[in-house]
């Protein structure tokens, strides 16, 4: 049986760790050729090697979502490579830091902006520019229930996830018209590494984190590749401009 995603050309960002790994796996497995980017190029290698030995097909390369003539470069570099650029999964993002506004760094503030919110509209465009001139594409963007609801403490964090909303959603009306699909998920609370530098190893904070979401555990990085997979997939094909919560019902209430 063909995978969902058979000979399509996938860039993942953030391609090394947590989410983006599990969605760059599955990819793989689902019949993608995939670049899986990364800001630590070691990590994205030994994505690309697993994908390898699993007997898929991906390259690493290295990229810093927040410098936007990396993005330009990258997608030539791929369509100079495999042809086109399929798909594309925005997903590198950074937590930032955990302050009430009043007492957020501004220089902070910048950072968690370039990386989460100008990462993802720099992405867009050098991608978009070439799904228009081969006919088509599709776009998955990482935003997180920080973007659609409030929580204190993460203010800059909140605003990029918000922010990567309003692109996905004005973006999938510019483009619907000449086939570009463009959607996002919002990951609830997921256990990755970013969230390890949360816990810092300690029990209570775990439990926690564990208990916020209505079905009383954390999420599983897999869990939400199966989401990105899926909107990548000509299987959604009707779907355009959603913002997909993968949260254990936490945005429900
Ligand atoms: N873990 C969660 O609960 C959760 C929830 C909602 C949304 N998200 C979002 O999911 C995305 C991935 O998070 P994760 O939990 O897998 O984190 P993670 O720390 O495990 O992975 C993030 C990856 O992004 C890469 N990265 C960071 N800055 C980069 C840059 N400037 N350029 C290129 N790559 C860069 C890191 O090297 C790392 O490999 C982020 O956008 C995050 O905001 C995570």
């Amino acid at each position: 049986m063909k995978g969902l995603l058979e000979n399509k050309v996938v860039l993942i960002t953030g391609a090394g760790s947590g989410i983006g790994r599990a969605a760059a796996l599955l990819a793989g497995r689902e019949g993608a050729q995939v670049i899986a980017a990364d800001i630590g190029m070691e990590q994205a290698e030994a994505v690309a090697a697993e994908i390898v030995r699993a007997g898929g097909h991906a390259v690493a390369e290295r990229i810093d979502v927040a410098q936007r003539a990396r993005h330009e470069a990258l997608v030539e570099r791929v369509v100079a490579t495999h042809g086109r650029l399929d798909g594309a999964f925005n997903n590198a993002g950074v937590p930032g830091p955990v302050a009430p506004l009043l007492d957020y760094d501004d220089a902070e503030f910048s950072r968690v902006i370039d990386i989460n919110l100008k990462g993802v509209w720099h992405g867009m465009k050098a991608q978009i520019r070439q799904m228009l001139a081969q006919g088509g594409g599709a776009l998955v963007n990482n935003s997180s229930i920080g973007g659609v609801v409030g929580k204190a403490g993460i203010s800059g964090y909140s605003a990029t996830k918000h922010g990567v909303l309003g692109l996905t959603r004005s973006a999938a009306l510019e483009y619907a018209s000449q086939g570009v699909r463009i959607n996002a998920v919002c990951p609830g609370i997921i256990k990755t590494p970013l969230y390890d530098g949360v816990i810092q190893g300690d029990p209570a904070t775990e439990q926690y984190f564990q208990t916020l979401q209505p079905v009383g555990r954390w999420g599983r990085p897999e869990e939400v590749a199966e989401a990105v997979v899926w909107l990548l997939s000509d299987r959604a094909s009707l779907v355009h401009g959603h913002a997909l919560v993968v949260d254990g019902g936490f945005t429900a209430a």
